[in-house]
Parts: C-alpha cells; structure tokens; sequence
C-alpha cells in the first residue's frame, strides 16, 4: 500500500478512537484491515441511508390517511409470514427528529424517503389531505436544517387502496392517476427538493405483487402482471417527464432492483433459462426508458404485451434520466424448470447452489455482484450517471448490554463496497452510496424478523441503538 493511504488509515482509526468511544476496535479491526478509504470515492460522492413509508411510518389510519395494498394485504391472514404489520412500524410519522439526528450523528448526508400516496391523496386522486402534505414539509425541512439532503421516491410499493378497487396498475388509467399524484408531489415540494427517483424497483412490486402474490395486491398471473408491466412502464417515464416540468435543476432517476445472473451449469437449458431471468430481473424496465423496447426477443413471452400496448406507447416509454439507481443484494444463480405452473413460458428457477454466506434473508453474500452489476448497468450507452440507492443485509442482530456488535453486517459493506470503488476505478460513473437502511423495520411479507438496519430498533419500545455497523460508518465519513 502506498505510503499516503497506509498514514491516512493509520490517522483515521486514531482519531476514531479517540472520538468515537462507544466503538470497540478490540474484536474486529474494521478500519485497519480496509485498503480503502470513503475518500478514494471522491469528495463529491454521496453518502447516505433509503427507506420507504409503509416500512417506517407507522400512523397507519390517523391524520386523514387511507389505507393503501399493503395496509389491506397485512392484515390479510396468512400474508406475512410473522403474522405482523406495518401499523407502528418505527413510528417514524411521530420519531422523525431524532431519527434523522440519528441520521447526521452517522455522519451521513443524504436521506432517501419515499411519500404515502394515501397519506396525502386519500381518494387516491382528486381532494389532497393538508395533513398529510404538511407531515412530509416537515420531513424535509428537518432534513435541511440538519444539512441532510432529501431524496425522494415517488412510488415505493403503497398503491391507494382505492385505486387497486379500480383494479391498480393493470387498469391503464393508473398512468393517469399516478401523473395526478406525480404532479402534486413535485409542485409541493419541488422547490426544496431537487433529487427525485420516479419508481422502486419497478420489476419487484410488479412481479411479487402481480405474477406471484407474495407481495400486495397478491395477484397471481400473466393476466395481471404482463398490463401492470406496461402501466408502470409508461408511468416511469411519464413521472420523469413531469418531474422535469415542475421542478428546476432536478437531478432525475429511477430505480431498479437487479442482480448479476449465473447459470447453474453448462446446459444449454439453463443458460437460456439464465438469460430469461436476466430480462425480468434487469432489463425489462430499464430498456423501453433507453428507447431500446421491451426485451421481446430474450424472452418471447413480452409479445403477449402487445395487446396492451397503444399507438404512441413505445415512443411514450422513453425518458432520458439524469441517474440510475441500482439496488443490489445478492446474485442469482439459475436452472431451468418446466414445472412452474403461472410462471409457463419462463421455466425459471433460482438455486442455492450451497452458497457459503447467507443473510437472514436467505440471499448469498457475494460481493462480486455488486461490481458486475454496476458494470451491466453501466454498459448501457443511454446511461448517464450511477447511483447505489440500496445496498445492505439482514442478519438476527441482538442488544446486548445496550450495544449490538453486528460484525459481520459490517464485513459485507466493507466488501461490497470495496467492489463499487473497483467498478468506479474503471470508469463507472458512480455518484453515491445509500444504506439499506437507517432503522430496523417492516420487511414487507417477512414482517419485522430480518434487520436490516444501521440502528436497532425495539418494536415494543420504540427504542434506538446505533449498531457497530452504524459507528463504522461514522468512522469512515469522518474525514469528508
Ligand atoms: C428492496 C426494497 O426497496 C426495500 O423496500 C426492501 O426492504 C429491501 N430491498 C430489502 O429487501
């Protein structure tokens, strides 16, 4: 190692040391053992946490909010393996403060949100709830006078409820529904907000909650998910063009959930099977945005789309965004299998091929997938700018003492990020880093068992501990 980077690690894990007591070098060396640092990715480079509304909000049914899916799917029996749901949750609506001062005591810098539809439109569309508005105001405004930057997400997952009576985003009015609610959002706050991401993981919501019902709505089917796929397409690129207009200097994107793809072995039938998942997972809603069309010819089936698709669409899914974000956990390693009944015509099956590293989620820690993935994305001639708007994992972290030494959460950032310095090292345009994510919270059909969080959370108590992953990052911003 060069001489400057071995004094600037040495400089760094002193003065940690010595600021920041609470963090114990004793059992893991997590400073010393990196050959990197947060400045080889640059002054500018962005740090910070993502979260989403339905996952930390709580307040479920006060101050004129409306149910959204997945106040309706939670309650339903047998929806979430734990039997729990998102009402409480963190109780962000009423901890904001002290979370983002949690936040800047990380000294992280951006805070990545997500707005309830139903919280601030309750009909879905039409008569707006001031309640509502004036709540996520107030998130924003704690966010700048703290020097935390807001980014907000559009859409993460909570569809009004009353809009999915009217069939949700397989209905082609939900374009128009979500340019209603787009366009309000960015004219309320757009003059103090100017980073924006239209959708999360656009491929997930439609295929967890359209195709397999795991997630809210929990329809099942080709005949749900293949419309909403087309509904959503249009809304991405309909968001970034509203985005555009109601807001100046906007730095726009969108974001995808996506992992690099194996194939289980040479045959022939897995690799095309390999190739199949690559389109749902990767390619499906970045490629109509670039003006490259639906995947159709890696995977056939897409044709079945033309019988929703309008005169004009094709043209209408295009929109040249600012950033990319990509969302990685893990890879996928797949066979091919013809007995998937509602998957006919994918034949797709994702295996564990005995992985070594496993995260509460049940996901590989492969580290490598990171770097692979940035490069696939980047790859994309229509693809300006990278960001890294999740990344992180779940692991049964426990409070003992008051402290909760998640070491191993703190190895996988270590390499994960280690694998996004290479990719940007080799020219990916990298922008930022944002944690999944601040606080323990409502993993969706997995309920509040995985932790994913930099800070601890008691569900009983409300009560916060900033893990050792939270101090190492601390640690590591230090200096920016
Ligand atoms: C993807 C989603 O955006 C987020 O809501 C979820 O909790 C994390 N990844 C972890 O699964």
């Amino acid at each position: 190692m060069e001489r400057r980077k071995v004094l600037r690690l040495f400089f760094v894990s002193s003065i940690a040391a010595v600021i920041a007591p609470k963090f114990s070098f004793a059992h893991l060396n997590p400073i010393e053992k990196l050959d990197f640092s947060s400045l080889d990715f640059g002054k500018d480079f962005k740090w910070g946490v993502a979260t989403a509304a339905y996952q930390i909000e709580g307040a479920h049914n006060i101050d004129g909010k409306s149910p959204s899916i997945w106040d309706t799917f939670s309650h339903k029996k047998g929806a979430i393996k734990t039997g729990e749901n998102g009402d409480i949750a963190c109780d962000f609506y009423h901890s904001y403060e002290k979370d983002l001062d949690l936040l800047k005591s990380l000294n992280m810098t951006v805070f990545r949100f997500s707005i309830a539809w139903s919280r601030i439109l309750p009909n879905g569309i039409g008569t707006t709830n001031q309640t509502g508005i004036d709540f996520y105001h107030r998130v924003i405004d704690a966010c700048l006078a703290r020097g935390i930057e807001p980014w907000i997400t559009l859409y993460h997952w909570d569809l009004p409820q009353i809009l999915q009576d009217k069939g949700g985003w397989i209905n082609r009015d939900a374009v128009l529904w979500f340019s209603e609610y787009a366009n309000l959002v960015t004219k309320t706050y757009g003059g103090k907000v100017k980073n924006w991401m239209v959708f999360n993981e656009p491929s997930a919501f439609t295929a967890l909650g359209y195709l397999i019902g795991y997630h809210a709505p929990g329809l099942k089917g080709l005949k749900q998910y293949l419309p909403a796929v087309h509904h959503v397409c249009l809304s991405q690129a309909e968001g970034g063009r509203i985005i555009r207009k109601n807001v100046a200097n906007a730095n726009i994107g969108t974001t995808f959930s996506c992992s690099h793809v194996d194939v289980f072995n040479s045959k022939k039938r897995d690799g095309e099977a390999a190739s199949r998942w690559d389109v749902i997972l990767n390619r499906l809603f970045i490629e109509p945005a670039l003006g490259m069309g639906y995947p159709t010819e890696s995977l056939p089936i897409l044709r079945k789309l033309n019988k929703y698709i309008q005169p004009g669409d094709l043209e209408r899914l295009k929109f040249d965004f600012d950033f990319i974000g990509v969302q990685n956990y893990t890879r996928e390693v797949v066979k091919a299998n013809a007995f998937i009944p509602f998957m006919k015509g994918l034949e797709i099956k994702p295996v564990k091929r005995g992985a070594k590293e496993i995260t509460e989620m049940g996901w590989e820690v492969y580290p490598e997938g990171i770097y692979k993935i940035l490069k696939q994305f980047a790859a994309y001639p229509g693809v300006k700018k990278i960001f890294v708007t999740e990344n992180g994992c779940a692991f049964p972290d426990e409070a003992v003492d008051g402290k909760v030494n998640d070491i191993n959460r703190i190895d996988f950032y270590q390499r994960y990020l280690k694998e996004v310095l290479r990719a940007k090292k080799e020219g990916v345009n990298i922008g930022g880093f944002f944690s999944w994510t601040l606080l323990d919270n409502f993993e969706w059909n997995e309920g509040f068992k995985p932790r994913f969080g930099l800070v601890h959370v008691d569900f009983k108590t409300q009560k916060r501990i900033i893990k050792e992953s939270g101090y190492w990052f601390k640690d590591f911003l230090l200096f920016l």
